[in-house]
């Protein structure tokens, strides 16, 4: 069986990593203990929860998985169509809010010369250390950190392409935390948030204080006008919205009796 994946569109290959239709592939063959081992090891790393569901299959076809709801593979063609960029060979990447890493391990695929993940939550930086291991990298490849990105200081590296995908609705204090991501970013920022599905509240934000799929840490919805508006006056030259890459059905509503918002993204350019 060949390791290379199937897939609809190029297939991201780098060394003995690869990315298909249907996960990630590596170039190694786990013995039974080892894959056994292996599972075990991710099992036990869900105490507190997984948010990946990241798929790698081995050259004899055993599939190794985290358990998450987001079937992180499963998003990747539809970011791509929002601005996901392809080609990031020779780029300094940063992930924040990398959780168990599978953005991070992309951007490296792509091509990326250093990639950096950071995460404010350890469980989850324990989890990208691990699915790392399993495809065989090291710190040389990706390089895995915890931090709260609002503890990036002026003076903090700058990188290339910034992937901010799933943590701005997260934040208290948005403008502090992108000003702060604006100061070190050189060309690119991959925004990905919950957004305002509804045209005539583009320019708005909704303050959603524990009412929002029974997370306390989600604050913020913003129009997709009213977040460009925020990362221009964070410090990006041009903030430009490429679409909603989910919505829900109309009238969807959360636990808390909320309407249900959608998801999309923006391209910021320094
Ligand atoms: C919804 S998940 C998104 C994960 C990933 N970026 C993705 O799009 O699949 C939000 C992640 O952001 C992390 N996070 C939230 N606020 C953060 C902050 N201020 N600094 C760093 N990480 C943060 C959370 O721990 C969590 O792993």
């Amino acid at each position: 069986m060949s390791w290379r994946p199937d897939t609809t569109g190029a297939a991201l290959v780098r060394g003995d990593v690869a990315l298909g239709d249907d996960g990630l592939m590596t170039n190694r063959q786990w013995t039974e203990d080892e894959f056994r081992n292996l599972q075990a090891r991710i099992d036990a790393a869900r105490s507190l929860g997984y948010y990946h569901h990241i798929a790698i299959t081995d050259r004899a076809g055993h599939t190794l998985a985290t358990s998450g709801p987001h079937r992180t593979h499963r998003a990747m063609p539809v970011l791509e169509q929002a601005g996901f960029p392809r080609d990031l060979s020779g780029k300094s990447v940063l992930d924040i809010g990398c959780n168990a890493g599978f953005y991070s391990t992309s951007a490296w695929l792509r091509g990326a010369r250093r990639v950096v993940g950071i995460d404010r939550c350890p469980h989850y930086i324990d989890q990208a250390l691990l699915v790392r291991e399993v495809l065989g990298l090291t710190s040389s490849e990706i390089e895995f950190r915890v931090a709260d990105g609002h503890d990036l200081t002026a003076d903090a590296e700058a990188f290339d392409v910034v992937i901010n995908m799933g943590v701005v609705y997260h934040l208290q204090n948005p403008m502090d935390f992108l000003t702060k991501i604006a100061g070190l970013t050189r060309e690119l920022m991959f925004l990905e948030s919950e957004m305002l599905i509804d045209p005539a509240l583009s320019d708005y934000a909704w303050f959603i204080e524990g009412k929002y799929l029974v997370d306390g840490s989600n604050w913020w919805i913003y129009g997709p006008g009213c977040l460009a508006g925020m990362a221009r006056a964070a410090g990006f030259r041009e903030a430009t919205f490429s679409g909603f890459t989910w919505k829900p059905k109309p009238g969807t509503t959360t636990p808390e009796g909320t309407l249900r918002q959608g998801r999309g993204v923006l391209i910021c350019r320094k």
